[in-house]
């Protein structure tokens, strides 16, 4: 590192207003120390399925004032009951924009759905699912004149185990986690309503992710997520490749610092990868306070502050006077939220701004109802796929009719009162909630229009059935009736935003559970889980006889196990990460980086491990995990054959090794999603009950991880039926991303192919070289 680069540095650091005692700092004494330049801003350019949006965007905002413009780009107090609201414009008949919390519903109103979360949705490996998922979750908001979802989440990715978000985005795997938000992209915006998808981007842990004043009072700013390019492009910024190729129409910067620049002031990640490299043509949108300059966060790509900013405002139009930022950043501001507007037909019958949303349910309000009938088998659907059976002996399940049910642990039971969860503080951290759990906590839940509680269902079940069911909710060393047929213990791992969790597991619920299994010789585990939850105390005593990992189904949880727990559901979900037998095995990705050494006031989280994360990084240090990614029984099986690999026909740029030169669109150049491979193989029922399978496709690649999902097919095959699955392997799939060249290198091969079950259990391997 040059000298230049130390000083950047210190000025950096001397700038942000921390008392800077460390004389110390030399210079190889930090990792990436710095982000790039890129400016200017470039102008958003109506490329792709924006076109219109953007001509009817500019034909708007040529009538606009300065101040009008100003207005748009910054959120405005208001008693309207929305998480932020953009001013109207009526003498030209823009109403203003409503925008709202997010992930598994909307938030803080009344007559809406509690969706699973996204985490759950990962689990089901089901596109179409996703895809509906969103257009129902959508027109929720909809409804309630919500312009604006805030989401979905592909920030955090998973890096850190223990990180309080990861349940709000969908799994610890680029690919899986971008195939995922396209749909739910797709979906929502479908529905009427514009995404903003978030939180771009390193945004990997919740300790310090603002900045805040330590016990000898002085001010440390938000930990900074140094990654370095390669990685970049192979994990944290695949998914929002995807998302913004679906058309998202905003995305939210981080909290964090990247590179030791703020996310909402980073011209390299907001100016140089997502508008120049993705070809974004929506806008940025802080996240709730993350703003921290106001020209410099300006011409570094940020386009709009959230919930107000005390830096834009007046200074805007001074600053274009003086000088200090041209006129058209600030048409671009506005031209690229119009846009959004319009690409989402708001523009036409769009409900008022608001509508359904109120500053006080317990005030009087008017009701605007947006459950649907038909949101219900959506909504049962995700609830019931989401939920992974990791263990199944002694055919435990199915339960068929059983006379005796007892039923354990607080997590069977429904909430006393409508208690969502909502922002922990330190301390009430809890590693587990007393009540059964349906969502994690913070900005990303919502008050559903009911809970399902286990227990509640299974006691209906009892009904049909003429089941007797005993059940204690309360002791944990309860006393067991011998003659039950089965005892089902539920227990929970809680996870909730502004803090990382403070473990994998809980001796409380490891105690339930063991005394549980001691006296019943058929004890089945349940256990909602916002977050890797382990399960090494008891998986293996012999009267555990099954386990179902079922996350955060949203509010049909109890329905959606029944239906799992007596077969009418067969269960389909994977694993969308890796349970390790031990919370040692995960190595530096198990806890957040601190504060420390030299870097006290300025955190810094090194991603030396690069792309090996989650299973790329058990498989590349040979750590047997207690249950692989992609890792998920059915109460049928499944053998696979016939592997065949061939070129696809229309490859005919194949040989090139960098994609043909093309205009950028939404997402990149188009040609990374040019399909180069077809992969085919035949999947057979051979259990006595149908059933649905995720056939999954990892890639071997040279230069990269040992190998990486790239593909994956979720079939129904009634017993004894075979289906052969075509995986479609795109160019980017192919590629690693080139640091020289910046850009994606298709690699020669040879390729290892192989196919199967999950990360794990791949029976078919082959290889291909182009
Ligand atoms: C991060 O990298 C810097 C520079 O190499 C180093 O000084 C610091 O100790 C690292 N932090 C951690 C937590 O490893
Ligand atoms: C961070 O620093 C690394 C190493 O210098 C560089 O490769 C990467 O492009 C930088 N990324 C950002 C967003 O600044
Ligand atoms: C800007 O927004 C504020 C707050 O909503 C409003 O009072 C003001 O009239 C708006 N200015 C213009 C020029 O529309
Ligand atoms: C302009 O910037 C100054 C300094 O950051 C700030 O105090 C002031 O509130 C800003 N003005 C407006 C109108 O936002
Ligand atoms: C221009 O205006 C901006 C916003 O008020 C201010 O921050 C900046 O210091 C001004 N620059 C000059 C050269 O006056
Ligand atoms: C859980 O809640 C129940 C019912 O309110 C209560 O009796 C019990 O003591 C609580 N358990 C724990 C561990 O706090
Ligand atoms: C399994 O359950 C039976 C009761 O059915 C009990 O006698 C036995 O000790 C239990 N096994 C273990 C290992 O606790
Ligand atoms: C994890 O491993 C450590 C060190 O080997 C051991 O002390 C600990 O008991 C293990 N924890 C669990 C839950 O198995
Ligand atoms: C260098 O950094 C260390 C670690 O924070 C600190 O304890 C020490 O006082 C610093 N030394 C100087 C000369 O500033
Ligand atoms: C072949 O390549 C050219 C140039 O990249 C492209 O325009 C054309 O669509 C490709 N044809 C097929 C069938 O993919
Ligand atoms: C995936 O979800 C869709 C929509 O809910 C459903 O129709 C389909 O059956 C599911 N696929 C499988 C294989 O379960």
């Amino acid at each position: 590192m040059v000298a230049g680069t130390v000083s950047a540095l210190l000025l950096g650091l001397s700038l942000a207003g921390g008392s800077l005692a460390t004389g110390n700092i030399t210079e190889d004494s930090y990792f990436y120390g710095e982000s790039p330049p890129v400016y200017p801003s470039p102008q958003g350019t109506g490329a792709g399925e924006w076109a219109g949006a953007y001509a009817k965007a500019k034909a708007f905002v040529a009538q606009l004032t300065d101040d009008e413009k100003v207005n748009l780009t910054a959120g405005t107090w208001s008693q309207n009951g929305c998480s932020g609201t953009i001013t109207a414009i009526s003498r030209l008949g823009f109403p203003g924009l409503c925008v709202n919390d997010a992930e598994n519903g909307l938030r803080g109103t009344d007559y809406v759905n509690g969706w699973a979360s996204g985490v759950h949705t990962a689990a089901t490996w089901n596109r179409s699912l996703a895809h509906g998922r969103g257009v129902h979750m959508g027109r929720e908001f909809y409804t309630k004149g919500v312009n604006v979802i805030l989401g979905p989440v592909v920030g955090p990715l998973g890096r850190m185990v223990r990180d309080g978000r990861n349940w709000e985005g969908f799994a610890a795997d680029p690919y899986l986690t971008g195939q995922m938000v396209y749909e739910t992209v797709d979906g929502l915006q479908s529905s009427g309503v514009a995404t903003s998808l978030k939180h771009m981007i390193g945004y990997e842990q919740e300790t310090n992710r603002s900045p805040e004043t330590n016990s000898e009072g002085q001010e440390v700013q938000s930990v900074s997520s140094n990654i370095d390019d390669e990685t970049m492009h192979m994990l944290y910024l695949w998914p929002f490749a995807d998302a913004v190729r679906a058309g998202t129409a905003s995305v939210m910067c981080s909290y964090n610092r990247i590179n030791n620049s703020y996310a909402s002031q980073n011209s390299k990640v907001l100016n140089g990868l997502l508008k120049t490299e993705l070809g974004f043509q929506g806008y940025v949108m802080t996240d709730w306070g993350a703003q921290h300059t106001g020209i410099a966060s300006a011409n570094a790509g940020l386009d709009m502050a959230m919930p107000q900013s005390s830096f834009w405002g007046k200074n805007l139009t001074t600053a274009i006077a003086n000088g200090s930022m041209e006129a058209s950043r600030l048409d671009d501001m506005a031209i690229r939220i119009m846009a959004t507007w319009y690409l989402v037909g708001q523009d036409e019958g769009f409900p008022t701004p608001g509508i359904g949303m109120a500053e006080d349910l317990y005030a009087p309000h008017q009701r605007v109802i947006a459950t649907k009938p038909d949101e219900k088998s959506t909504l049962l659907a995700a609830a019931i796929e989401g939920q992974v059976l990791v263990k199944n002996v002694n055919n435990a399940l199915p339960l068929k009719s059983p006379h005796m049910l007892s039923i354990f642990g607080y997590d069977a039971r429904t909430p006393e009162t409508m208690d969502i969860p909502s922002e922990s503080t330190a301390a009430d951290n809890p590693l587990i909630i007393n009540r059964t759990l349906t969502v994690g906590g913070g900005s990303g839940t919502n008050s559903p229009a009911y809970i399902d509680s286990p227990l509640s269902a299974i006691q209906r079940q009892a009904y049909e059935d003429g089941t007797s069911v005993l059940w204690d909710t309360v002791s944990k060393s309860p006393e067991i009736d011998p003659t039950s047929d089965a005892c089902l213990v539920f227990i929970n791992a809680y996870a909730g935003e502004g803090y990382d969790r403070r473990g994998l597991y809980d001796d409380y619920s490891d105690e339930l559970v063991a005394n549980v299994a001691d006296q019943c010789a058929n004890t089945i585990v349940v256990v909602h889980n916002a977050g890797i939850r382990l399960v090494d105390p008891w998986i293996d005593h012999e009267n555990v006889t099954a386990v179902i990992i079922a996350h955060l189904p949203g509010q049909d949880s109890g329905r959606a196990l029944v239906d799992v727990l007596y077969g009418r559901a067969n269960p389909s979900g994977k694993l969308p990460y890796t349970i390790a037998h031990n919370e040692t095995d995960y190595g530096n990705l198990l806890n957040p980086a601190l504060p420390e050494g030299i870097f006290w006031l300025f955190p810094q989280a090194n991603f030396t491990e690069g792309q090996l994360i989650d299973y790329r990084a058990f498989d590349a240090y040979n750590i047997t995990p207690r249950f692989e990614f992609g890792y998920g029984l059915s109460y049928t099986t499944f053998d696979y054959s016939s592997l065949t690999i061939k070129q696809s026909s229309s490859s005919n740029s194949s040989t090139s090794s960098y994609p043909p030169a093309a205009t950028t669109e939404p997402g990149g150049n188009p040609h990374l999603w040019d399909e180069l491979l077809t992969v085919s193989a035949v999947v057979s029922n051979t259990g006595d009950v149908g059933g649905a399978e995720v056939a999954q496709l990892y890639l071997g690649i040279p230069n990269a991880p040992v190998r990486q999902l790239r593909g994956f097919e979720k079939f129904y095959l009634a017993a004894g039926e075979s289906v052969e699955i075509d995986f479609h392997v795109t160019r980017r799939d192919l590629s690693i991303w080139d640091v020289y060249a910046q850009d994606w290198l298709l690699q020669e091969g040879p390729f290892v192919v192989s196919v199967g079950r999950s990360s794990r259990d791949l029976p078919l391997q082959g290889t291909f070289t182009f």
